[in-house]
């Protein structure tokens, strides 16, 4: 069965980011001149997907009207002869088919995936958090859904992650003498956010997964877990005591733009290989006075 949909979590309150999160969705931060959350739409669309549910909540409305026509802008863009903007600004919209509903109260990563249950019914589903994009040469979702065979498993996405750094993940633990590879690795456990000393690998879930329909059970018989939320890691667990989960090591670079090193990485790198900034950037990284700074820390 191809996987069709995907659900895009973006409704929580994003405090790593605050102040400049008040107002503006953490999800909306730009990352150059585009917004964090347009990055992970057109992964999902150039993977494929063809219907998505953002999950938001109040304060998140900008989001909405990111993705939406602005007859106005559009007026003024076309009086003012700027037609490329406006070919810009109107693809935006005309993305993908997507839809909204709202996590009331953001309870954790799991209760904003129940709440796309009805739209997701019963097919298998990607999954893309709103904060994570990840640089690929081939977008991570369309990595994962082509290792995605069985509609009864969940596939997640993973990439070691530092020893020391383990306890800001859901960390997996592979079947006995099985070894990460180009193939998807059964998953025998996952804990979210060990202590190094409970840590079963160094593997992390970063921000991808498909899932099938009947994580919805999973979480709905799943106890709020770390933090005091319901943990979609948990429910995750759950399916690989059944033997139904897999992992996949997938290429690219990940970026978690909620907290502050993460947002100013992503936009350096982004900067680096853009066209239009990349010798300016370069060039202002070499001036001896940018030099001088950095070899005084
Ligand atoms: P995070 O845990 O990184 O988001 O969730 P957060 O809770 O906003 O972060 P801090 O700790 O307060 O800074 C990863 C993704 O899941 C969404 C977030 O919006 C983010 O895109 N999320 C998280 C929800 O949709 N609902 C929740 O209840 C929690």
């Amino acid at each position: 069965m191809k996987v069709r949909k995907a659900v895009i979590p973006a409704a929580g309150f994003g405090t790593r980011m605050l102040p400049a999160t008040k107002a503006v969705p953490k999800e909306m931060l730009p990352v150059l001149n585009k917004p964090c959350i347009q990055y992970i739409v057109e992964e999902a669309v150039y993977s494929g997907i063809e219907e998505i549910l953002i999950i938001t909540g109040r304060a998140k409305k900008a989001i909405e009207d990111h993705f939406d026509r602005s007859p106005e802008l559009e007026l003024h863009l076309e009086q003012s002869r700027k037609s490329t903007m406006l070919t810009e600004v109107q693809a935006i919209s005309d993305l993908v088919d997507i839809h909204y509903t709202r996590q009331k109260t953001p309870l954790g990563l799991g209760h904003a995936i129940l709440c796309a249950k009805s739209f997701v019914g019963n097919e298998p589903f990607a999954v893309l958090l709103g904060d994570d994009i990840i640089q690929a040469d081939e977008p991570v979702t369309r990595q994962l859904l082509s290792q995605y065979q069985d509609t009864d498993r969940a596939l997640l996405g993973i990439q070691p992650v530092p020893t020391k750094d383990v306890s800001k993940y859901g960390i997996i633990e592979p079947v006995k003498g099985t070894a990460a590879t180009n193939v998807p690795l059964p998953v025998h456990r996952i804990i979210e956010k060990p202590s190094e000393a409970e840590a079963p690998s160094n593997l992390a879930v970063l921000g991808r997964y498909v899932l099938p329909p009947t994580i919805f059970d999973a979480l709905e018989d799943t106890p709020v877990g770390h933090g005091g939320e319901l943990q979609l890691t948990d429910a995750i667990e759950r399916l690989a005591a059944l033997n139904l989960v897999d992992a996949y090591q997938f290429q690219g670079i990940r970026h978690d733009i909620g907290n502050l090193e993460g947002w100013l990485k992503a936009n350096l790198a982004f900067g680096l290989e853009d066209p239009n900034l990349a010798s300016s950037m370069r060039a202002w990284l070499a001036d001896d006075h940018i030099r001088s700074r950095l070899a005084s820390f």
